[in-house]
């Protein structure tokens, strides 16, 4: 049986065993012990590249969306190689700023921000608030003029575009909770440059993540130049363009267009309407790293079924929740291929107890107890939605590079599950 490794991942069978750049995984998955995340660091810096070679010579700051993952080690990585990063929360700052981020080039999104984090942002002078309404201006505007500096804005627009991609992660549409509506913009942008505690720096939108075609960019960016266009004409002026993130990854096929592919289309749009030299900014998340890591895990049973046959391994929903969130497609191939044992058609599970802990349906696997498996394309919105349900330990975290590896989250521990706990 042959496995298709996705576009970009840095992985391959050697002898039918899969590395990872030059590691064996199952050398790991024995040494570590399962679950465990592991990823490649050029797997990373070459996915970061495509969109680097798509901003040559152009004014462009890119910042890496850590919600994709936030370990600390991921975004030194990202900050060593010069990217800012897309904040969502006071968690998400403190730890940008622990792995030596420039507060300069971070920006700060979403629809909730609290007064608290506000302060913590404008404390660490970050580069930009993305903000999602008008009540939030109204509030970022009090807290800065408590603090005493004008708070840089850009609004986050909602440019009514369909991005194609699952519901749950489309963002830019009129029934989202995101972004300013499109008819709004206009006096919206004359509120906020009329308030002392704000200064007017940008403008962005984000319309949806996993979209795989160039279109809905490419009309999002017309929607948004539009309203350029008519904010630069009511005299105020917009210093950076924000296009957020949203490029999806190859999970089964997919062909995505790459960075540079995607930017060259972008860039002739923002030259031929006179915005090519604008200081550009792009918020990429599962594109930097989705491909670029793995979960390891053991298979713990085979369960022969009248309808079904299940292949029940130690990782589960709680370590890689995309699948049972929404309906996600992982490949999964075994990481070393014995020739002997004969294939069955399966869904690969977990141990939770709930029908929705499943990996993979209907995968044909030749695997038996004890063999590990490799679900793949699991370094973006893996471990940063990774949970202790049933009291699970999260599993460790491991960065390759070239033949060497590094340990660079340890496997919770269950005590630290209880320590902010306390019995009667
Ligand atoms: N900027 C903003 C404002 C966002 O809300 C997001 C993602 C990004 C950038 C990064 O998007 P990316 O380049 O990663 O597509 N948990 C879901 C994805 C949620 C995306 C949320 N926002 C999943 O596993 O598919």
């Amino acid at each position: 049986m042959s496995h298709a490794l996705p576009t970009g991942s840095h992985l391959r069978y050697e002898d039918h065993r899969l590395q990872l750049e030059a590691v064996d995984l199952g050398a790991l998955a024995v040494q570590y012990g399962t679950p465990l995340f592991v990823y490649s660091k050029s797997a990373m810096l070459e996915a970061l590249g495509a969109y680097q070679t798509g901003f040559k010579g152009r004014k462009a700051q890119i910042c890496y969306a850590m919600k994709a993952n936030s370990s600390l080690a991921i975004l030194q990585v990202f900050a060593q190689a010069g990217c800012g990063f897309d904040i969502v929360s006071a968690g998400e700052l403190a730890r940008a700023l622990a792995a030596g981020a420039d507060p300069q080039t971070i920006i700060f999104s979403g629809v909730g921000k609290t007064r608290a984090e506000m302060w913590a942002a404008l404390s660490a002078g970050i580069g930009c608030f993305n903000v999602e309404s008008v009540a939030e201006l109204d509030v970022l505007n009090d807290v800065a003029l408590s603090f005493g500096e004008r708070a840089p804005i850009s609004l986050r627009v909602n440019p009514d575009v369909d991005p194609k991609t699952h519901p749950y992660i489309s963002t830019g549409l009129k029934g989202n909770k995101f972004g300013i509506a499109h008819d709004e913009v206009i006096d919206t942008y004359k509120k906020a440059a009329s308030y002392p505690g704000l200064r007017v720096v940008g403008i962005d939108c984000h319309i949806g993540s996993q979209i795989t075609d160039s279109e809905p960019y490419l009309d999002a960016a017309d929607r948004m130049l539009d309203l350029v266009d008519a904010i630069e004409a009511a005299g105020i002026a917009l210093h950076h363009l924000d296009f957020g993130g949203g490029l999806g990854i190859d999970y089964a096929g997919d062909t995505p267009p790459s960075a540079d592919a995607l930017w060259a289309q972008l860039f002739a749009k923002l030259d031929a309407r006179g915005y090519g030299d604008r200081q550009i900014m792009i918020e990429p998340g599962r594109s930097l790293v989705g491909n670029a890591g793995v979960c390891l895990t053991e298979v713990l049973y085979l369960k022969p079924g009248e309808d079904k046959n299940f292949c029940i391994v130690d990782a589960a929903m709680n370590d890689l929740p995309r699948p049972t969130l929404y309906q996600a497609y992982h490949s999964i191939v075994p990481v070393a291929i014995d020739g002997t044992t004969p294939p069955v058609t399966c869904d690969v599970v977990g141990p939770i107890c709930e029908s929705g802990d499943w990996l993979g349906r209907d995968r044909t696997l030749a695997v038996k107890a004890g063999d590990h498996l490799a679900v793949l394309s699991a370094g973006a919105y893996s471990m940063s939605m990774a949970s202790n349900y049933n009291s699970r330990n999260r599993p460790a975290e491991l960065l390759v590079e070239g033949d060497t590896h590094h340990l660079i989250r340890e496997r919770d521990r269950t005590e630290e599950q209880w320590a902010n706990e306390r019995l009667l």
